[in-house]
């Protein structure tokens, strides 16, 4: 079969030193299909193919040469450096090649893969909670800090105040854009962490072709957008937006500003990867929708070029994943939730429990033991009379918790009547209820709940049901 010869351009011959020379030079793309809804051309560097999967593998290999011409990283050192996960990886990419030990700190809001992927090259990670204070020891900056004082040879680059990263991005990345672009381009759109890459960018083209915009683009709750209407507070996208403002950052590069919700940058990022085949990552949905929204306002012969951060591999188990975006109420359920009556169904197979096993108000405790024991089950509805026909029916119910502590204290109390050492009826569902609001019955101190079809009790549903369905829902899902 023949290959289309558009896709093997001539290779010269070219064995690279390392990976290490792989990094930068990294291809811009027309978005076509996104750009029809804009009068002007979308363009996208896409910095996810760097070989460590980011545009921070820029400034890894930059801020370990610095520190070892500085003396302050000298062989059989440790490198410690909080990072939302690709600062990591672009880090340990190059202390593999030197012999580095590389520590990360990382909040815990980032995916799994990161910290996964991080684990992969070698590295130790130290995960710290995400919602506190910088200033407090817990953060990652201060543990990061105390780490690299602790260890002997250790090393913090610290890419919040290093010089290195605006600069790598000034003298490689900048001049990289104007050479694949001739400076054609009108504005150019990034998103901000570090601020790293807009200020060394910003400044390589603002020296060149002052009038090109330089727009940043930030989370919202994140401090370089925050205002009275918009304070600053978490939100999910990773690796951009601060609670204080950086070193790396030189703000009078920035024409403007602009503040995108969690929602619209997992929405665009998943277009992305839809409509023009790029996995990308939730900084890169932030850029775009701020791309497209500036594109609308520019004329048709504008070209707004986009940096593209990271890969959408990092978070497969996050906005790529449905369920995750439900969740987080940044995706509207297409299917129904399931309902009560599916769940018992489920229940029914493979196991020979009845649907509603119940015990009379005048049975004794002890009888009532015998009952749970026999069915493996911890509560049990009292009923006043057999068989039930309403909901009217159920007086009470019993708990294995409540029950040990009673007897235990009182041996005798096999022998009470089940009304005597009953407890309140645990609360009722109807069986065409969805699970969504049965979780809600469930997440209280009841552990079960009472299934009504029509007003008359026909089952018991725990919260282990609940849990073994989901869990079958989901592995149904992934197969
Ligand atoms: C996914 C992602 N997007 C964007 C950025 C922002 O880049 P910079 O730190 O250069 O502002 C980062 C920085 O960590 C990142 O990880």
């Amino acid at each position: 079969m023949k290959v289309r010869s558009r896709l093997l351009p001539a290779l010269a011959r070219r064995e690279y030193p390392t990976v290490l020379e792989l990094v930068g030079r990294t291809p811009i793309v027309r978005l076509d299909r996104l750009s029809r809804e804009v009068p002007g051309q979308l363009l996208a560097k896409l910095e996810y193919l760097n070989p460590g999967g980011s545009v921070k593998d820029r400034i890894g290999l930059a801020m370990i040469e610095a520190a070892e011409q500085a003396g302050k990283l000298r062989p059989g050192g440790t490198i410690v450096e909080p990072t939302s996960g690709n600062t990591g990886v672009g880090l340990v990419i190059a202390a593999a090649l030197r012999g580095y030990r590389c520590i990360f700190v990382m909040p815990d809001k980032m995916s799994q893969e990161k910290i996964s992927m991080l684990r992969a090259y070698g590295a130790e990670v130290v995960i710290t909670p995400t919602a506190v204070d910088p200033h407090s020891p817990e953060s990652y900056y201060s543990v990061s800090d105390r780490l690299a004082e602790e260890i002997p040879g250790g090393y913090k680059p610290d890419q919040y105040s290093n010089p290195s990263n605006p600069e790598t991005h000034y003298e490689t990345t900048g001049p990289e854009l104007w050479e694949q672009t001739d400076g054609d381009i009108d504005a150019i759109v990034i998103s901000v962490g570090t601020g790293g890459t807009i200020t060394g960018v910003g400044r390589y083209f603002k020296e060149r072709k002052p009038d090109v915009r330089i727009v940043g683009v930030d989370p919202e709750g994140s401090i370089f957008t925050a205002d009275e209407r918009h304070p600053t507070g978490p939100y999910l996208v990773e690796g951009i937006g601060k609670e204080c403002w950086p070193d790396t950052l030189d703000a009078d590069v920035v024409d403007e500003w602009v503040r995108v919700s969690d929602r619209d940058s997992f929405r665009v990022a998943r277009r992305l990867a839809r409509e023009e085949g790029l996995l990308v990552g939730g900084s890169t949905g932030t850029t775009a929708h701020a791309g497209i929204e500036l594109a609308k306002r520019l004329g048709s012969d504008a070209r707004v070029l986009m940096f593209f951060p990271d890969s959408g591999r990092s978070y497969l188990s996050k906005f790529y994943d449905d369920n995750w975006m439900i969740q987080y109420g940044l995706l509207e359920r297409t299917t129904p939730p399931p309902a009560v009556e599916a769940v018992l169904r489920f229940r029914r197979v493979g196991h020979d429990v009845p649907d509603l096993v119940t015990v009379g108000s005048h049975e004794k405790v002890g009888s009532a033991i015998d009952t749970m024991q026999r069915y493996g089950i911890s509560q049990l509805p009292v009923v006043r009379n057999e068989p039930v026909d309403s909901l009217a029916d159920v007086v009470g119910s019993l708990h294995e918790r409540a029950l040990l502590d009673r007897v235990f204290r009182n041996p005798d109390a096999l022998n009470e009547d089940v009304a005597v050492a009953m407890q309140p009826p645990l609360p009722a569902v109807d069986a065409d209820a969805s699970v969504v609001e049965v979780y809600e019955g469930l997440s209280g101190t009841n552990g079960a709940v009472v299934v009504a079809t029509a007003g008359k009790p026909t089952g018991i549903l725990t919260r282990s049901d609940l849990l073994e369905f989901l869990a079958a829902q989901r592995s149904q899902v992934q197969s």
